[in-house]
């Protein structure tokens, strides 16, 4: 059975003391919840929101990480400086990191490859542009960048994999793919993987969909087969739709 991962990423959100006030309305919220959470609030507010999930079960994330584990490399972040601080998960290749920053699969790759080495958890985001759903080859994009970013993981390491499918044309502008669009990517996504690695290594992969999730769409989207979770991006800011979303019936 794969357990039901939900994360919220705060992007570019909240200062130190937001951070934690939203971050403690979420542990009393959650102290009896049996789902996976995690939340990746921005670097700067990292060390505070660690202290607040203290003993509690949410998983602190970052959004992004330097592909090196030191030197001369300016305004980068090191696995070693996220682990220091307590984070156990980090959001890998995000649509706006491959489109607005210019990040292509192999330096994805080569985060990826360095994050498991830490023994940090990755969530390692794919998905197509509007052009390229338009040019019937969403299928093949996706494909691709699951392939070229998980070159040289291990089956072993596939534990620590999760994978997120935010289609970019979904992502902050309110249009979900439908959920029957988005299992078919997820469906295609777990038969890559049993491709890739085994049968058992595919079905046991969480698979979680990230674009315009809101309380009133999540219980249409958790229904179905191959949608094993959530990556939030605006509805995690705020604790009630947050709740709402964890919470869903
Ligand atoms: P929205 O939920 O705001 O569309 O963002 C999704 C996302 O990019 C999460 O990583």
């Amino acid at each position: 059975m794969r357990k039901v991962f939900i994360a919220g990423n705060w992007k570019m959100h909240k200062n130190r003391v937001e951070a934690a006030s939203l971050a403690g309305e979420l542990i009393s919220a959650f102290s009896g919840e049996k789902k996976k959470i995690m939340i990746a609030p921005p670097f700067t507010a990292l060390a505070t929101v660690a202290e607040v999930l203290k003993g509690s079960k949410i998983l602190l994330g970052a959004q992004n990480m330097g592909p090196e584990e030191k030197g001369a490399h300016t305004g980068e972040i090191s696995p070693q400086m996220l682990t220091e601080l307590g984070v156990s998960v980090v959001i890998l290749g995000h649509s706006e990191r491959r489109h607005v920053y210019g990040e292509g699969d192999e330096l994805i790759n080569r985060k990826v490859l360095l994050a498991l080495k830490h023994n940090l958890e990755i969530i390692l985001c794919v998905g197509e542009t509007l052009d390229e759903r338009e040019k019937d080859i969403a299928a093949q994009v996706v494909e691709n960048q699951v392939v070229e970013g998980l070159k040289g993981v291990s089956e072993k390491a596939m534990k620590q994999v999760t994978i997120a499918y935010e289609p970019v044309w979904a992502i902050g502008t309110g249009r979900t793919a439908t959920a029957g669009d988005a299992d078919t990517i997820h469906t295609l996504i777990r038969g890559l993987l049993i491709r890739l690695y085994s049968k058992k290594a595919g079905e046991e992969a969480v698979i979680q969909y990230g674009g315009s999730v809101k309380p009133d769409n999540t219980a249409e989207l958790m229904n179905m087969e191959n949608i094993d979770g959530l990556l939030v991006g605006g509805a995690s800011l705020t604790a009630d739709t947050f709740i709402k979303i964890v919470k869903y019936e």
